[in-house]
């Protein structure tokens, strides 16, 4: 009897699992299943196919990526060409590396967000969402793409004002789906990549799974952290940086 249970259980949080999965993309800014574009846009079903595939893959963009690359070269870094802080520390990367290149193939803007598979390119990001302006420009945007922990610290080339890697990060509230615990709540777990770096799904989450969910009034923006319902205000900025 009790077997039966725990199997009925675990088989509904294995539906709900997939079910948050599918909502968590689907809605948000980020799903593109109705285009007229999409081979079938009748069906929700295609909605990972924009960005991932899982057969014949380019393995140096993002994970199973499915959707033409922007290339690598030519970038200017956050600190090469605008007018960056006497204090900072960081050395820009040449490129954006990790799976921010990925969400630049769309977010520069010069190409479009359906080009994958066989369907024509016919829509661009033409207003402020377009990051790098066209034009592989990041010298307007927080810097990206460099290791988080080989920073931090009170020696040269260090910054003593942003947290250890290990600190946990500040949570919003309960109501995020990626604070549960047993889950890995600090900086290198919940904000960096497998290599300790820093990059755009530092702060955003494309499928808006993990931290505070999308909702179009509270979290425009797909951040992983915000400040609304209990917590005050840029907690996702102050979770690295001690001001
Ligand atoms: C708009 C583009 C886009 C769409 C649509 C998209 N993804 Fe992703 N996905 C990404 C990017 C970029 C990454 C790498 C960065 C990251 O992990 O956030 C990624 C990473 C992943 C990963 C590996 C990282 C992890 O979280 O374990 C999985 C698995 C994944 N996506 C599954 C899906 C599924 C399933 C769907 C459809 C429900 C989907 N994605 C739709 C862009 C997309
Ligand atoms: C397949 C193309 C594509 C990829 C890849 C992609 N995006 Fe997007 N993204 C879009 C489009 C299109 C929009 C809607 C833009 C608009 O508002 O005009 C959008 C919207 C957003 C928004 C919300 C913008 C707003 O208005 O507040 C954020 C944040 C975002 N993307 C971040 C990312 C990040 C981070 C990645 C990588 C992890 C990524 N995107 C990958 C196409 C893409
Ligand atoms: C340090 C945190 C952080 C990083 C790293 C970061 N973002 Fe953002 N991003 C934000 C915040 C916070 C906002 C909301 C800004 C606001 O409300 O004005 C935002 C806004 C956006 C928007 C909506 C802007 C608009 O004008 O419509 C897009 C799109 C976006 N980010 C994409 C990206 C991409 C692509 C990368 C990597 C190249 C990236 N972000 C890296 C924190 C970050
Ligand atoms: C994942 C950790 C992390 C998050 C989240 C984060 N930052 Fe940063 N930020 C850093 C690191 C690391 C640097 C580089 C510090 C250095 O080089 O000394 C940095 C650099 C900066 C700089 C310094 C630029 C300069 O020229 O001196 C500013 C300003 C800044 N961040 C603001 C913000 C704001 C605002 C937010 C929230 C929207 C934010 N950061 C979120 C880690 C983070």
């Amino acid at each position: 009897m009790k077997n039966t249970h725990l199997l009925t259980l675990t088989v509904v949080a294995g539906s709900l699992l997939t079910l948050t999965a599918r909502a968590g993309i689907l809605g948000s800014p980020h799903d593109f299943h109705s285009r007229a574009w999409n081979n079938d846009p009748a069906n929700p079903a295609t909605v990972c196919a924009v960005c991932h595939t899982p057969h014949h893959a380019d393995p140096n963009t993002g994970p199973l990526w499915g959707h033409t690359a922007i290339s690598a070269s030519g970038w200017q870094m956050y600190a090469n060409g605008a007018s960056p802080g006497a204090n900072i520390k960081y050395t820009p990367a040449s490129a954006p590396t990790g799976s921010s290149l990925a969400c630049l193939s769309c977010h520069d803007g010069s190409i479009a967000v359906n080009a994958y598979g066989s369907v024509a390119s016919s829509e661009y990001i033409t207003n402020g969402a377009a990051i790098s302006e066209n034009s592989k420009n990041l010298t307007h945007s927080h810097p990206i793409s460099f290791n988080y922990q080989s920073i931090v610290g009170t020696g040269p080339g260090q910054d003593k004002w942003i947290y250890d890697s290990a600190n946990p990060v500040l949570a919003p509230d309960a109501n995020s789906p990626g604070f549960t615990p047993g889950n890995d709540m600090s900086i290198r777990g919940f904000l960096l990549n497998q290599q300790g770096n820093l990059e755009c799904n530092s702060c955003h989450d494309v499928h808006n799974q993990e931290g505070s969910p999308y909702n179009i009034v509270n979290n425009p923006h797909l951040v992983k952290i915000n400040g609304t319902a209990g917590g005050v205000g840029s907690l996702l900025c102050r979770s690295c940086h001690n001001k």
